[in-house]
């Protein structure tokens, strides 16, 4: 490796994340990792010895963003330590030494190394581990610590669904699920530093299984039952694994968010066996019925790719026409960014960026209209929100309602309680509301 030469090692440190929900998650646990070593976090990449880029390489801009962050950092201050994390650090490996000048590079199953790697970084020693050892990780991290009213906790990764567009089965590995006992373990350990909600992650969430035949709705159902946690999520799933016991927990459980966020990429029957997703349009909708039948108030969210290589106008016109079926919630869109080593990469018919352009914006037309819409419709309705910070005006704070949307009330109530509101406006991204007074505690009347 390039750091031959040996330095101090850091007494301080900050942890800055690129990716998904996941990396999120993955980069609170290394902060965590390197505060049980004895190093101070810092509040930026600027006053900190070592620095960790925890990055994404789902598209390229998110890769090269890594690459312009590690040259300011050693333009600014050559003797600062910078690793490199996170699914570049798996993709891309010795390559990141050979372009750029980092001390230490840890794949996304490795990062319980970290603190082992910026030592032998300081001794001027070779410092990369992409192995991926299935899930020892978890083991060998300490125990949570993370307070704050909204928690991610990994139930799941990886991915053996290899969409021929995505890089994150070579990332992430196969698809592995953490133990029941241990996840319910971790949770309550959230819970006790303050967690009310809990997002339940994976790449593919809603695979998760264990060898006693249990599912996600179990252990849905098990969360339910730790009495202080009053919401529970779970981001991402797959159409094909949206097992009806799952869709019936939507009807049951009560602290089940009425929110669904379900990738389909696409309206093209054509388009998604190109991209070898599995389902179809027409099953993917079945799903949502199905969804829509047990929880008639959920949110749809989903994930688009526009300009898949070979998608003609008529095949792009088939997702806009899905959308409007549909009518979701939210959604995230992006323009097809060819990745290396993936088959869609090298497949005829690669679509010009005007084109996608052009496309891109009227989907987006699409979903903000159909967001807007969502808002709208809410407006009038009562329902809890969650208290996540304050706002910019005095005495205002920022929230979520049960369909994750943001709600700004002027309240007294502290971060992390949940109060009862009446929706009262909307706009394309948040709605403001008033609090409901809970009643007075009735005096034994006479
Ligand atoms: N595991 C999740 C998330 C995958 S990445 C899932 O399967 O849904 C999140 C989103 O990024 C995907 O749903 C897809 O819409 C988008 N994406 C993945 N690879 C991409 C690529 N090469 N170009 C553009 N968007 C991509
Ligand atoms: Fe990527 Fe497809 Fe797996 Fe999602 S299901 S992580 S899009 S390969
Ligand atoms: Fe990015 Fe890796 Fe997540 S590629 S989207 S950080 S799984």
């Amino acid at each position: 490796m390039g750091a031959a030469m040996s330095k101090t090692p850091p007494r301080t440190f900050h942890v800055k994340s690129f990716g998904c929900q996941m990396n999120v998650y993955d980069g609170e646990r290394m902060a965590e990792l390197m505060a049980a070593e004895g190093l101070t976090a810092t509040v930026d990449a600027a006053s900190a010895d070592l620095v960790v880029l925890n990055t994404c390489h789902i598209r390229e801009k998110a890769t090269e963003k890594v690459y312009s962050d590690i040259g300011r950092l050693r333009k600014d201050d050559p003797a600062k330590m910078i690793a490199v994390a996170g699914c570049v650090a798996q993709a891309e490996g010795e390559e990141i030494v050979r372009r750029a000048k980092v001390d230490v590079v840890v794949g996304p199953q490795a990062y319980h190394n970290l603190p082992k790697l910026v030592a032998d970084a300081a001794k001027g020693e070779a410092a990369l581990d992409t192995d991926m050892p299935v899930l020892s990780k978890f083991d060998a991290l300490p125990a949570r610590r993370k307070v704050g009213p909204t928690a991610f906790l990994t139930v799941q990764e990886g991915c053996d669904k290899f969409c021929t567009y995505c890089v994150v089965p070579y990332t992430r590995g196969a698809e592995t699920s953490r133990p029941f006992g241990e996840i319910v373990d971790e949770a309550k350990a959230l819970v006790d530093a303050g967690a009310r909600e809990m997002t339940l992650l994976g790449q593919n969430v809603n695979a998760w299984s264990d060898d006693d035949g249990r599912g996600l709705h179990d252990l849905i159902r098990a969360l339910d039952r730790i009495a202080g946690l009053a919401r529970i999520r779970y981001t991402t799933s797959h159409p094909n694994d949206m097992t009806q016991e799952l869709i019936d927990a939507h009807r049951d459980v009560e602290k089940l968010m009425p929110f669904l966020h379900l990738p389909v990429q696409a309206g093209s029957d054509r388009v998604l066996r190109a991209m070898n997703r599995s389902h179809t349009r027409d099953s993917y909708l079945r799903v949502l019925d199905r969804v829509r039948a047990a929880r008639p108030d959920i949110a749809l969210s989903g994930d688009f790719i526009v300009g898949f290589p070979g998608e003609t106008e008529a095949e792009f016109a088939e997702t806009l026409s899905l959308i409007d079926e549909v009518r979701h919630a939210q959604a995230f869109s992006f323009k097809y960014s060819p990745r290396p080593g993936t088959p869609a990469a090298t497949m005829d018919g690669q679509i010009a960026p005007e084109v996608m352009d052009e496309r891109l914006q009227r989907l987006q037309e699409a979903l903000n209209r159909d967001q807007l819409a969502f808002n709208k419709a809410s407006v009038g309705r009562r329902c809890a929100v969650l208290i996540e910070r304050r706002g910019k005006l005095p005495g205002q704070m920022l929230g979520k309602s049960p369909w994750l949307q943001s709600v700004h009330l002027q309240t007294d109530a502290p971060i992390g309680s949940i109060v009862e509101v009446e929706l009262l406006s909307a706009g394309p991204n948040s709605l403001t509301a008033r609090e409901i007074p809970s009643p007075p505690v009735s005096v034994a009347a006479a």
